[in-house]
């Protein structure tokens, strides 16, 4: 494997996302999160729950972590993201809806992917990374080719990937560097040809798109399929 696809999460320590604290949790949040935390949580080499298994990568306040929770309840989801407050949110809506295909890791995703078997993984959703617009913090942006690396190793082939952005600069970012890795082994990420502006079915939205769809930005979603070439080789 090229040198500079190799993914070494004790050297490739800059920092992706802005803050992993906010408010200080509320009581209520608090007592939730210490009855059903215990349950809920899942760390780097714990064992995976039940195929099929779907990650989601920065889930932000949980509105699409808990939608495929509800949607999908044949499949285990598994939601990564550092911030204590949208996790906390995500925890009170497993508990109140009752899901019980729902595990969550608070923290860096990379820490998890790295411990994670080979093509243990169905679905990725990354939807609306960090988008880092200045030049001088592009190099935060967590689409890299070291990464997307790790990510055709655990996602089996065949399996599918969305990414989403709503800045274009971003977007090309991140096509160039799938489409380069895709072309140099030949087991990464090929774009199905999806029309970008369209959501996936059943998109339920979420708390960052609104955001951007406010500040006059568009959204576009980018389906990629995983290669069937061996990874390995
Ligand atoms: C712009 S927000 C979008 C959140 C959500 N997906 C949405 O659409 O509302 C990006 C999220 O990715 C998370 N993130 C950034 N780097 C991450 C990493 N290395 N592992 C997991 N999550 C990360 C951030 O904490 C943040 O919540």
């Amino acid at each position: 494997m090229a040198r500079d696809m190799s993914f070494d999460p004790n050297k490739d320590q800059f920092r992706t996302f802005g803050r992993a604290k906010g408010r200080t949790l509320t009581t209520s949040q608090a007592e939730i999160m210490a009855e059903h935390w215990p349950r809920l949580s899942i760390g780097p080499g714990d064992p995976l729950p039940p195929e099929p298994v779907w990650l989601e990568i920065g889930y932000g306040m949980g509105s699409h972590v808990l939608h495929l929770g509800r949607t999908y309840p044949d499949v285990s989801i598994i939601g990564a993201e550092p911030f204590l407050n949208g996790t906390a949110k995500v925890v009170r809506g497993v508990a109140e809806e009752g899901l019980t295909n729902v595990r969550l890791f608070q923290g860096d995703v990379r820490k998890m992917l790295v411990e994670m078997p080979d093509a243990c993984l169905a679905r990725i959703y990354i939807l609306f990374p960090d988008p880092w617009p200045k030049s001088r913090h592009n190099k935060r942006r967590l689409i890299r080719t070291a990464f997307i690396q790790e990510l055709a190793r655990v996602i089996e082939p065949g399996g599918r990937l969305t990414f989403a952005s709503d800045i274009p600069h971003y977007v090309d970012w991140a096509l160039t560097r799938f489409r380069s890795h895709a072309r140099a082994t030949g087991a990464g990420f090929e774009w199905t040809g999806n029309d970008p502006v369209h959501p996936p079915d059943l998109w339920p939205g979420t708390k960052y798109e609104a955001k951007a769809r406010r500040e006059g930005r568009t959204p576009r979603w980018f389906e990629f399929t995983r290669q069937s070439n061996d990874v390995s080789s």
